[in-house]
């Protein structure tokens, strides 16, 4: 029996696994990549390296063992993504697992940007399975701005289409102690709405960053088809200017702004605010 983590080479995924390191030995946690050269670092920690790529359902045969707990992290495929869900799922039921997390996101079906319906589809093929299950509803990461900050320096603006919509955003170290919790069974609820401890506008973020810089930044809200394109020709890939943009008309409705207090709740502290994100990305 063993805590599986997928996607475990990516940005989450990462923190997850270390949080996991300062709570079970690493002979405990698996984490399921697609490319083994890529977690040589978390083989060296001792932690199991299996190699599956949600694509292929072929390659998921085996990665995972009865009783296992296993968080299933989305895929960043910001399109398209339940097919390859379905594929782990299905192994994960095959398998017989003892607990599946899944990183959904905040609202679970009752956001209705597009992104959302992917989460919601996946969520649904969990209940399908039968298998214990455990939604981690994510909200927006403060790293989806932070880490942005070069284009807001160089051009002097936040540009977005969420108008004075709300984001109660958190770090990703946070949603990922969270997940450990979970994982490692702290928790006491299947459905966690996970979020941060303050909600801002972009306006917010922009005087947040002239504060922090001594520039004076402002937000400039366009329509979602000009910012797609603003996106697109900055290089963008075409669907996912427009998955993002999209989802700033779902902010603009107020569907990623709930300060729930569940993610608090359960990493046991309050939750990283988008200044010290701002602060510690403008340090770099
Ligand atoms: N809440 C938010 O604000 C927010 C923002 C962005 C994304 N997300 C969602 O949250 C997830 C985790 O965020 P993140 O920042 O860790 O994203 P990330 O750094 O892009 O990591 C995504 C992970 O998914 C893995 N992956 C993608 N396609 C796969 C496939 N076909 N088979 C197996 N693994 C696959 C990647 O593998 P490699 O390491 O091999 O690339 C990577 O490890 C994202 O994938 C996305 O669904 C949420």
């Amino acid at each position: 029996m063993s805590i599986v983590v997928t996607g475990a080479t990516g940005q989450l995924g990462r923190l997850v696994v270390d949080e996991l390191l300062e709570r079970v030995p690493a002979g405990e946690v698996v984490a399921v990549v697609r490319n083994r050269a890529k977690a040589a670092d978390l083989a060296g920690l001792g932690v199991r390296i299996r190699v599956a790529d949600y694509t292929e359902p072929r390659t998921l045969e085996g990665v995972f063992e009865a009783g296992d707990r296993v968080l299933l992290i989305s895929s960043n495929a910001m399109e398209d993504n339940t097919a390859q869900h379905a594929a782990v799922v299905d192994a994960a039921a095959k398998a017989g697992v003892a607990l599946l997390a899944y990183t959904s996101v905040l609202g679970g079906s009752a956001a209705t940007f597009r992104i959302a319906a992917h989460h919601a589809a996946t969520e649904q093929l969990i209940l399908e399975s039968g298998l214990p299950y455990v939604f981690l509803r994510n909200g927006w990461y403060n790293e989806n701005y932070s880490g942005n900050l070069g284009f807001v320096l160089k051009s002097g603006v936040v540009l977005g289409s969420a108008g004075e919509g709300r984001i109660a955003s958190a770090s990703r170290a946070d949603y990922a102690a969270a997940a450990a919790a979970v994982l490692t069974g702290e928790g006491d609820k299947t459905v966690y709405e996970l979020s941060g401890d303050q909600a801002w506008t972009f306006a917010d973020l922009a005087d947040e960053v002239s504060r922090q810089t001594g520039r004076t930044i402002a937000y400039r809200h366009l329509p979602a088809a000009e910012y797609s394109k603003i996106m697109t020709d900055a290089g963008v890939p075409a669907r996912d200017a427009e998955s993002v943009a999209d989802a700033d008309l779902g902010i603009a409705r107020g569907e990623l702004a709930a300060v729930t207090g569940d993610l608090r709740r359960l990493i046991g502290r309050p939750t990283t605010t988008i200044a010290d994100s701002i602060a510690a990305a403008l340090k770099n």
